[in-house]
């Protein structure tokens, strides 16, 4: 059974001064017990402010890079060094920052067409993670205020999809092919962090951390980890709808 940590912070910037130290800490663990720490990146504005503190001399210096594998959680079918493009994005604000070895960071093959660059996608992380289950130490995640998380958004075959991959599906709401890890797979994480800030997403936030929402309205509330823990790190604004 998992476990639920629900945490709001007062501003954006404590708010993402909790999450690198939650970071830090599950990184820590995981290195100390299996010699490596396996991360999944969002993509969004939300996450920028948080890369860009890792990035800082403060936080950077705690993680041993050399053993840190850095993956995304979805990404958009648009050019490699296209600011919409999650991970030209992450690599601008932290990667090229840090001294971790190129060779640990999977970015989605997005040159690739859709569907191809899933399939491809999905044989990375079944090369990476070997016969071991897919499990990742820690999937960032971000919240649309649709109630999108990754590219699971309203209305996707992508919903109902039962295995634990990676699939391409076109997006009418933005217009664009998206490719995303299916529910099953971010299920299958050791912890799953939603990071949430704003008061455009307090609607949201309440009709999935209260469970009022459907999961075919609202597909953040597919999230739920197996066996590991789920944090929502929030700020005041986008709790402001719940209870206290
Ligand atoms: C993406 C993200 C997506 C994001 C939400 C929230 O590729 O867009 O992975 O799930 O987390 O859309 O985005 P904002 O942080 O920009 O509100």
């Amino acid at each position: 059974m998992s476990t639920i940590h629900l945490k709001t912070f007062p501003s954006v910037p404590s708010l993402n001064q909790a999450v690198a130290e939650l970071i830090m800490t599950i990184a820590g663990n995981a290195i100390a017990e299996r010699g490596r720490f396996v991360i999944s990146l969002s993509g969004g504005q939300t996450p920028r402010h948080l890369y860009s503190l890792l990035a800082d001399p403060d936080f950077r210096n705690r993680i041993d890079w050399k053993n840190t594998f850095v993956f995304w959680g979805d990404e958009r079918c648009v050019p490699v060094e296209d600011d919409r493009n999650n991970a030209y994005e992450a690599k601008k604000i932290l990667l090229t920052k840090v001294d971790i070895p190129v060779s640990n960071i999977h970015a989605l093959p997005v040159e690739l067409p859709p569907d191809e660059a899933a399939i491809q996608y999905e044989k990375t992380l079944r090369d990476f993670f070997g016969d071991q289950p897919l499990q990742f130490d820690l999937i960032l995640l971000g919240l649309g205020t649709n109630g999108h998380t990754a590219s699971l958004f309203p209305g996707l075959q992508l919903l109902n999809e039962q295995a634990a991959g990676i699939r391409a599906e076109y997006v009418e709401e933005v217009n664009m092919y998206r490719i995303s890890m299916t529910a099953n797979l971010i299920n299958q994480a050791r912890n799953i962090v939603f990071l949430v800030s704003g008061e455009e997403k307090a609607l949201v936030v309440k009709e999935i951390v209260t469970g009022t929402g459907k999961a075919d309205q609202y597909p953040a509330r597919l999230i739920k980890p197996i066996q590991g823990e789920l944090y929502w790190f929030l700020d005041k604004a986008a709790a402001s709808l719940l209870q206290s």
